[in-house]
């Protein structure tokens, strides 16, 4: 590792109150320590960037490598970076952990099938699977938003637009939920839901390669670019990183976006009435916000230096991770007038939520049309959404990259 000034008033990170509130620390890092070398719960050791500019050009620069093969200590630190328990050559070969010129051939390929004019016509299929959540709980007058709304609501959307049969959706839904769990479960069961998953994917995409469709597993197949063909083991991959890339995300978009606007009450009411107004661009504008303000994905996943560089004035050295801290980044001042506020119709919001260069979200056109659906229904259907706990009592998980909450729970006036 390189050397870094020791800094003895620098913010302990990774604690439960840094989990529950992040922010001020990251601002301490922006201000004294921007790019600032940091030993991981997991023991691995990285630096963390902070600043909205160096986290953009870090995003963008081609000498960090997605590849874990890169890390200097890749031998060491088996098993703590990357996702728990995706160990499978086969399923490691996916978008996330690739760099030109295979990313750049498979990203070409999954953009065929996976086009915003495709997640476009899903739109009322989204919006019968909220009302459908919302169905099973509005009389009640309480619930927990999480786990009966933000949880499977993704998690049916893609299981519907891969193709994957409803009978079998449940099944998915578990083992999703067992993945995400890891921060406070057992390892081993991540690894037992990497290995159902793989095995499911693996059989799925051979029936469906005998008898093509229309969903987005058989676009994946029929894909070709110059000739070239997804592999079967590629094409498992790339499910994979869709179900796993597009699940967690869009729970904690939902569950964080409605907490922040439980919390900011006058941003609450514009938002209301944009939705019973029927205002689109003022509910598109705010989903990007509540992105920026909370956002799902504290962390971009891993990068590493594939040579020795400079970054803000500070020495990386070959084969040493960087994290891009997003959450950071979107809350800097230099960027973003008043960035601790939320400002529902901020102007020129360019965040970094989704990331940004090559491995900028593939499924942000979806996970934008979940999110608008989502949390535009509730508020029009439970008009009187408030939240039923104290704010100090809520758990957020505890995950390098994600960001949100255990639990939402809240009620309302069932008429
Ligand atoms: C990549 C955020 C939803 C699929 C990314 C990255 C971010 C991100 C920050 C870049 C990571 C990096 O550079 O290290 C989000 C957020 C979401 C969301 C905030 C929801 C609110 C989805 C959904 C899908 C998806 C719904 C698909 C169904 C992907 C894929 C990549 C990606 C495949 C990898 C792209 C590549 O490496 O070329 N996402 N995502 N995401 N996302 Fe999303």
């Amino acid at each position: 590792m390189s050397e870094q000034p020791c800094d003895s008033s620098a913010p302990t990170l990774f604690t439960w109150e840094f989990a529950t509130d992040p922010y001020p620390a990251y601002a301490w890092l922006r201000d004294h320590a921007p790019v600032h070398r940091t030993t991981l719960p997991s023991g691995v050791d990285a630096w963390l960037v902070t600043r909205y500019a160096d986290a953009k050009k870090a995003l963008a620069d081609p000498r960090l490598s997605k590849n874990p093969q890169r890390h200097s200590a890749a031998a060491h630190a088996k098993g703590k970076v990357g996702i728990p328990g995706e160990r499978s050559a086969e399923l490691m070969t996916h978008l996330l952990n690739i760099d030109p010129p295979d990313h750049t051939r498979l990203r070409r390929l999954v953009s065929k099938a996976f086009t915003p004019g495709r997640v476009a016509e899903f739109a009322p299929r989204v919006r019968t699977l909220t009302d459908q959540l919302i169905d099973a709980f509005e009389e009640r007058g309480e619930a927990d938003l999480i786990h009966e709304f933000a949880f499977p609501l993704p998690i049916y959307a893609i299981c519907d637009l891969l193709g994957v049969p409803r009978e079998d959706q449940d099944d998915l839904r578990d083992w999703a939920g067992m993945m995400i769990r890891h921060g406070s479960g057992p390892r081993g069961g991540v690894a037992r839901a990497v290995k159902r998953i793989r095995g499911y994917l693996a059989e799925l995409i051979h029936r469906k390669r005998g008898d093509l469709g229309e969903d987005l597993i058989s676009g994946l197949i029929r894909a070709s670019d110059h000739g070239e063909h997804l592999t079967e083991n590629e094409a498992a991959a790339m499910c994979f990183v869709l179900l796993f890339a597009g699940f967690e995300t869009t729970i904690n978009l939902i569950g964080n976006g409605v907490y922040a606007l439980l919390r900011n009450p006058e941003q609450r009411a514009q938002m209301q009435r944009a939705v019973e107004e029927g205002d689109e661009r003022l509910l598109a504008a705010g989903v990007e916000e509540l992105l920026r303000y909370d956002g799902p994905v504290e962390i971009a996943t891993w990068r590493f230096a594939t040579e020795p560089l400079t970054l803000a004035g500070q020495r990386i050295a070959e084969g040493e991770p960087v994290l891009v801290v997003l959450a950071a980044a979107d809350r800097d001042p230099e960027r973003f007038a008043a960035p601790d506020v939320l400002d529902l119709a901020r102007r020129d919001n360019q965040h970094l939520g989704y990331g940004h260069g090559i491995h900028y979200c593939l499924g942000a056109p979806l996970a934008r049309l979940e999110a608008r659906t989502a949390i535009g229904t509730l508020l029009r259907r439970l008009p009187g959404l408030r939240l039923a706990a104290d704010p100090e009592d809520l758990r957020w998980r505890g995950g390098l990259i994600m960001r949100g909450l255990r639990t939402l729970p809240v009620t309302w006036n069932s008429t």
